[in-house]
């Protein structure tokens, strides 16, 4: 079945290898446990955990989600156990039960050091890769902070602070509304990355329209579902022309074929979340849909990724955004 060796679906990233590139998206499937009666994890590429904070966070008032035409809104407020649960409860779980899928695991934080307190302490742990490191946490809340990777010089200070705690691979997730990916990607990789995940949600509200109030319990928030596909699809493209170090593509992909516009863009492996609480066997129908793409052309996953930017369509790294603009609307 898909991603056995010789398959064209195999690929090497960060020193892992990982039999496809389909993953499942941070806060979408836990820590893998909750999801392993109704998803077979061994047969994707792998997952990443929930976002993992120091302490222990109930999250956000009720109601957490909402739907509407084009997608999901939700405002979970990373309600996580903390890392030391997460190493004596959690790890254990993924290292004795998860085979083959590559296991990632998010964290976050309210200010650099609290990153770097969290990785120390899942670290020495058994059962994961590698760190998803989740930039889109306000940069200490009691002082209304920009999200860290809004803030190209505090997103740094937290890859520096957290590089030295771990030899693991380090991924910097990235947030859609970035201006411009270049100075944060080159920030990033200079504080040592070895990649890059794009995108987390983007910034939303629904009212309801009775009483003009949110809808969600915290009134804000995380815009998800295939409202967000095109605008990752374009985050994953920009960004590779920033950097040569392996990119992850997510937002609004249910199925094959979204998959394959981000890796066309220039994504080495996606990862699915809203669609799989619609239809949480969708990371296999779109696993289903790679493999055809990929055996339809010669060489394997290797032609797919970065095929578009091969065919010449790409703005150049400093082109104005008018001029983007005005190619591309
Ligand atoms: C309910 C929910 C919870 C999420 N929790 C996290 C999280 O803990 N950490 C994180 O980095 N991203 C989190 N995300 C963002 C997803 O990982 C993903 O970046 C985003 O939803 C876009 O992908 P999608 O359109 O396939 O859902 C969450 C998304 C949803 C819908």
């Amino acid at each position: 079945m898909s991603g056995r060796r010789g398959s064209g679906l195999e690929n090497e990233l960060f020193g892992i290898t990982f039999a496809n590139p389909v993953l499942l998206a941070a806060g979408t499937c836990g820590f893998g446990e909750e999801l392993s009666d109704v998803v077979e994890l061994d047969r994707l590429g792998g997952f990443v955990t929930k976002s993992v904070t120091l302490e222990p966070r109930g999250g956000n008032p009720a109601p957490r989600v909402t739907e509407f035409r084009a997608g999901m809104l939700n405002s979970i407020g990373l309600a996580n156990p903390g890392a030391r649960d997460v190493l004596r409860t959690k790890l254990p779980w993924l290292r004795d039960r998860i085979r083959r899928a590559r296991v990632i695991i998010s964290v976050a934080g309210h200010s650099a050091s609290e990153y770097a307190e969290v990785i120390g302490i899942l670290d020495p742990g058994e059962g994961f890769e590698g760190f998803e490191v989740n930039l889109s946490c306000p940069n200490d809340t009691r002082l209304g902070g920009l999200p860290f990777a809004l803030d190209p010089d505090a997103a740094a200070r937290v890859i520096e602070a957290v590089r030295p705690r771990t030899q693991r691979p380090l991924i910097a997730k990235l947030a859609p509304n970035t201006p411009d990916f270049g100075p944060v990607i080159r920030r990033l990789e200079a504080a040592g990355v070895d990649g890059f995940t794009l995108v987390n949600t983007m910034p939303g509200l629904v009212l309801d329209p009775e009483s003009g109030r949110p809808v969600l319990g915290a009134g804000p928030g995380g815009v998800s579902g295939p409202a967000l596909r095109a605008i990752g699809v374009h985050a994953v493209w920009r960004a590779a022309e920033y950097t040569a170090l392996p990119l992850i593509g997510v937002g609004g992909i249910a199925e094959g074929e979204d998959a394959e516009q981000y890796l066309m863009a220039g994504a080495s492996l996606v990862q699915i979340g809203t669609a799989s609480f619609w239809d949480p066997r969708t990371a296999e129908r779109v696993l289903k849909g790679v493999e055809r793409a990929v055996t339809r052309r010669p060489g394997g996953l290797g032609t797919l990724v970065g095929l578009a930017r091969r065919s010449g369509a790409a703005q150049q790294p400093d082109a104005p955004a008018e001029a983007a603009v005005e190619n591309h609307v």
